[in-house]
């Protein structure tokens, strides 16, 4: 057995209706004025005023920040640290996507501990305790809600920066599907790909213990069976309900296992082509299961086995040529594209792109060894 240490510092609540007890957990933490921080899209949805009319009737006055955009940028953060100075909150409110839940990260590490948001990239640089803060995720995908990392890109550089602290874990998590069912259904397909692709990263890392293998295989087990599920009926509930515990227990398995080589590959992508995120994992995804595989096939035998290839998960015979083809399958079923000559990306570009993916820190839990070779040979196997 592998020793671990885990501590869990996330409340899970989790029940379609639950965002309107949102007044009563703000209140629990002791708090009378929060500050909601979320997206206009969410906003124009009617999702935050829901948020807002809990918080009310529980009597806690509130304040919206709706400045938060996809991919944020250090100049979100900076907005939304000057709308905390202006309102001076007791708790913050992540309400959106993973794009609203690592802005209200971000926000908090500036508002208490001060600073620029490229002081907190790497991990546990904030010195002083930070606001308690509550997610309520509009999406399953990022599982932003149950880790302690805040991905904010600097909007000098578009460098992705992964800034992570124990102190910045969100107290609660308020997990309501209810939220999740009007999203465009190409955000239901991009998320949820990505949300499937930490279940199964975060099963092979080189640093998987008992507790992250717990949550990556039932995150597995919820993801793989409803992603077909939501796309095909986006209104089913039950569907909705199990892709966002889904990816809630993808973030606990993210927590406490890290990712690796898809996750190395898409970032390049994402930064140099604005590839989104789920559309980049969706394409590497099962390219390195197959690379992966020739060394750690039993692992991934593993997962298969635990479903018997029942409700629509690939015979686990079918080893990890079945596992990459099923990935596969879902995303041509999300209309997502399967090479990256579709994407525009130019094919004399890949050494340049193989060099960055070597460089990214996710790829040092890979099991296996991914230098920039290994990364060109993965690009050029996807393009
Ligand atoms: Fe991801």
């Amino acid at each position: 057995m592998i020793p671990f240490d885990y501590q869990p510092r996330t409340r899970i609540v989790f029940g379609p209706d639950k965002v309107d007890t949102l007044g009563e957990l703000a209140g629990e933490l002791g708090a009378r004025r929060a500050l909601v921080i979320s997206d206009p899209g969410i906003v124009a949805a009617g999702h935050a005023e829901r948020g807002l009319a809990a918080l009310a009737r529980a009597g806690i006055e509130a304040q919206l920040f709706d400045g938060v955009g996809e991919n944020p940028t250090t100049e979100h953060v900076e907005a939304g640290r000057a709308a905390a100075r202006r309102y001076d909150p007791e708790v913050l409110i992540g309400f959106g996507g993973g794009s609203a839940m690592d802005c209200a990260k971000g926000i908090n590490f500036l508002h208490t501990n001060g600073g620029r948001m490229q002081d907190y990239w790497g991990t546990g640089k904030a010195t002083r305790e930070m606001l308690p803060m509550i997610a309520v995720p509009t999406t399953a995908g990022t599982g932003s809600e149950t880790q302690s990392f805040a991905l904010i890109s600097d909007a000098e550089t578009h460098v992705k920066m992964a800034c992570g602290d124990k102190k910045a874990s969100f107290r609660v998590a308020l997990l309501d599907p209810t939220l999740t069912v009007s999203q465009p259904q190409r955000v239901t397909a991009l998320t949820g790909i990505d949300a499937l692709a930490h279940a199964l990263e975060t099963y092979v890392t080189r640093v998987r213990n008992p507790v992250s293998l717990a949550f990556s295989r039932e995150a597995w087990l919820l993801l793989g069976e409803n992603l077909g599920r939501v796309l095909a009926d986006p209104t089913n509930i039950e569907a909705r309900s199990g892709m966002q515990l889904g990816a809630c227990f993808a973030g606990l398995a993210i927590e406490n296992s890290m990712l690796g080589a898809t996750h190395a590959l898409a970032n390049p992508l994402t930064t140099h082509y604005q590839i989104p995120h789920g559309q980049a994992i969706g394409l590497m995804l099962p390219h390195v299961i197959r690379f992966n595989g020739a060394e750690y096939a039993h692992w991934y035998r593993d997962l298969l086995e635990g479903t018997g290839g029942a409700n629509g998960f690939p015979p686990p015979e079918s080893g990890c040529e079945g596992l990459a083809n099923f990935v596969r399958s879902l995303a041509k079923r999300a209309g997502l594209p399967a090479r990256l000559s579709e994407c525009g990306v130019a094919e004399d570009r890949l050494p340049e792109l193989a060099e960055d993916a070597a460089k990214q820190w996710t790829g040092t839990f890979n099991p296996r060894s991914v230098g920039q070779m290994e990364m060109l040979a993965l690009y050029q196997s996807a393009y």
